[in-house]
């Protein structure tokens, strides 16, 4: 009744559009278009097929402006901040809202501007602070509102194609009023970083610089399961992180997530018969399945994902019997020119981001295992993503991603260094930074190897493009710049840049189940889930004493919690871009941050 009325009165609105503004002409004022975002050229590996067909339907997602983000990140640093006052005192879901709030202006303007060309409130979705609507709309109306023609473009490598433009435009009045609107620009391929090293050894010992001292010089390590060297498993990890005889105290306030994208989910048998082996007390536990946009749980063995099976294994092994959640977010089914209602958003970050910060109760620990790029996700876009992070690290969560698996770039397997080109017109070798790992409010974990653990040369780190050096981790990164030769690697990187990763875990030969059998598999993609187990069992240590769980980490880490982290101080460079890449040393390193954990030692310092 309430949408029927709702949709009659903005009809009724409309009328009144009609009649002020005719045709959206030049006249009216929403005629004055003016570039909003451009691509100097378009992203290395697409090109395009044809023009998109006129009536494909896409989800066009507007970014309003939030003009307190500056207090929302204030009090996101003051309630992550051990020494300050207001440690541990996060913040409600509606106060994260009201800071996150669009002006009344811009969103009077936004509607005026959507009502001007036919849209209902009934049709559109917001977020619940509003600072975010969505339209589903054929190309040809998108068109003409960003005054812009789409194409089909395909990407060369996995044939994958997309409905994308290289450039948009706004009336001129509406620029203020609006950040971002995609899907228009974004040409990124969200990749899942867990890789098959069927021949781990080859570049393994090729990038090696430097020998850890052996297991013998340290008690603790000695007495790890020697099987550990060859095969990593959930018992490996805790004797290595140290939690042998922890027994999580406090399952019922407790929780740990993990996310999947790409139509990845994880397979229930698969995960019983990893139980059965390496978790059997959790053999007949299972964890909670929520789809995001669609996202799938065929349940069908031959479709279970590899990285989806990895996170899920590995995560809620380690924390049995904290509760665990997986979402699986659709939003990249193939593009089908014919199907003129198949949504190619291919916006997971978003779509998931946003579902996520609809809900009340969200786990206190979040590991994801994608990322790609940073410019190959436009910036406005990247901000707008990674300020929701922030979001959520103000609410008391602790947002955990894989660093990355190419180096300093995408390059350790690309002696050609295509990967490594600037897309800003100029097509310089540049290293490429891992988004969303470069967002200064989640943790970057990067990957070591063997034990004692050294660091892998696969391990994504260095510096992003996109954000400057947070405060928090100013003396740490500055202190690793006084190790380094005066003039490294040139233009290569901005020194001034958000250093990442924050910390690292293990990262190769992990033991995985997929499809009924147990598999070697390694990647950052499994050292996030990793040190994600890490964080929620001292969550439950927290929780247990009344506390509350530790929520955005890296303050407290760079601070304090490194004490409590096994600096890594050697092992391979992270190669890539025609370099060798960066060493890890004592202290922080762009290769393995601060470290691995040290679960007794940080359970000590941070509950
Ligand atoms: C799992 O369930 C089976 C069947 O009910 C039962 O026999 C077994 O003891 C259970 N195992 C554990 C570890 O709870
Ligand atoms: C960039 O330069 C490389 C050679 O260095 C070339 O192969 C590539 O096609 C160039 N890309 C563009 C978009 O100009
Ligand atoms: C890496 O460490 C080696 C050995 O200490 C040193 O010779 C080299 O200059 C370092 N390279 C970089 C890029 O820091």
């Amino acid at each position: 009744m309430l949408a029927a009325y709702r949709k009659l009165f903005s009809l009724l609105l409309l009328v009144g559009y009609a009649w002020a503004i005719p045709g959206l002409g030049n006249g009216s004022p929403f005629g004055d278009f003016e570039v909003k975002e451009a691509l100097s050229q378009p992203p290395a590996g697409w090109k395009t097929v044809s023009e998109a067909p006129a009536d494909h339907l896409i989800s066009l997602r507007i970014g309003l402006p939030q003009p307190n983000f500056e207090a929302l990140e204030q009090h996101l640093f003051e309630v992550s901040n051990p020494d300050h006052e207001r440690y541990g005192q996060h913040l409600s879901k509606e106060q994260v809202e009201e800071l996150v709030k669009p002006s009344s202006a811009s969103l009077d303007a936004v509607n005026e501007w959507l009502e001007a060309h036919g849209f209902a409130e009934v049709e559109l979705d917001r977020s619940p602070a509003k600072d975010w609507v969505s339209i589903k709309v054929p190309v040809k109306v998108a068109e003409k509102m960003l005054g812009t023609k789409y194409n089909i473009w395909k990407h060369d490598e996995s044939g994958d194609t997309l409905v994308r433009t290289t450039s948009y435009s706004l009336p001129k009045s509406l620029h203020a009023h609006i950040d971002v609107i995609q899907p228009t620009t974004m040409f990124s391929r969200f990749n899942p970083l867990a890789t098959t090293l069927h021949l781990p050894d080859a570049p393994l010992r090729a990038a090696i610089t430097y020998k850890a001292p052996s297991r013998a010089s340290d008690a603790r390590l000695a007495s790890i399961d020697p099987a550990c060297s060859a095969s990593i498993t959930v018992n490996c990890l805790k004797q290595l992180y140290n939690t042998v005889g922890y027994v999580p105290k406090a399952p019922k306030k407790n929780s740990i997530g993990v996310t999947g994208y790409l139509e990845q989910f994880a397979n229930e048998n698969d995960l019983k018969a990893f139980y059965a082996e390496q978790v059997p007390e959790a053999v007949n536990s299972t964890f909670k399945f929520i789809s995001v946009n669609g996202g799938e749980n065929s349940q069908d063995p031959f479709s279970a994902g590899f990285e989806a099976n990895l996170d899920v294994q590995f995560a809620f092994g380690l924390t049995y019997p904290t509760p665990g959640t997986f979402w699986s977010t659709g939003g990249r089914p193939p593009f089908k020119p014919d199907l003129i209602v198949t949504e190619n958003t291919n916006e997971p970050y978003a779509e998931w981001v946003d579902f996520v910060l609809k809900q009340k109760d969200v786990p206190y620990v979040i590991s994801t295992s994608y990322g790609e790029p940073e410019q190959s996700v436009p910036e406005a876009y990247a901000r707008r993503v990674c300020n929701s992070f922030a979001q959520l690290g103000a609410r008391g969560i602790s947002i955990l991603f894989s660093s990355g698996d190419g180096g300093v770039g995408d390059g350790w397997d690309d002696p050609t260094q295509t990967k490594c080109k600037t897309n800003d017109g100029r097509n310089v070798t540049r290293f490429m930074p891992t988004f969303p790992a470069t967002c200064p409010y989640v943790t970057a974990v990067g990957g070591t190897t063997d034990i004692p653990e050294i660091s892998v040369y696969f391990s994504g780190g260095g510096f992003s493009d996109y954000w400057p050096r947070p405060a928090y981790q100013a003396r740490h990164v500055s202190d690793w710049f006084k190790t380094i030769p005066k003039v490294l690697y040139k233009d290569l990187y901005n020194p001034a840049g958000r250093g990442f990763p924050d910390v690292a875990a293990q990262g190769t030969r992990f033991r995985v189940f997929w499809r009924g059998e147990g598999f070697g598999i390694g990647g950052t993609s499994a050292s996030a889930p990793a040190f994600a187990g890490i964080v929620a069992l001292l969550n439950d240590a927290r929780l247990g004493r009344g506390k509350r769980p530790l929520g955005f980490l890296n303050p407290v880490l760079y601070q304090k919690g490194y004490a409590g982290l096994n600096d890594i101080t050697g092992g391979h460079m992270n190669p890539g871009c025609g370099t060798t890449g960066f060493n890890s040393t004592e202290g922080w390193d762009p290769i393995t941050g601060l470290g691995t954990p040290d679960f007794v030692k940080l359970k000590a310092i941070l509950t």
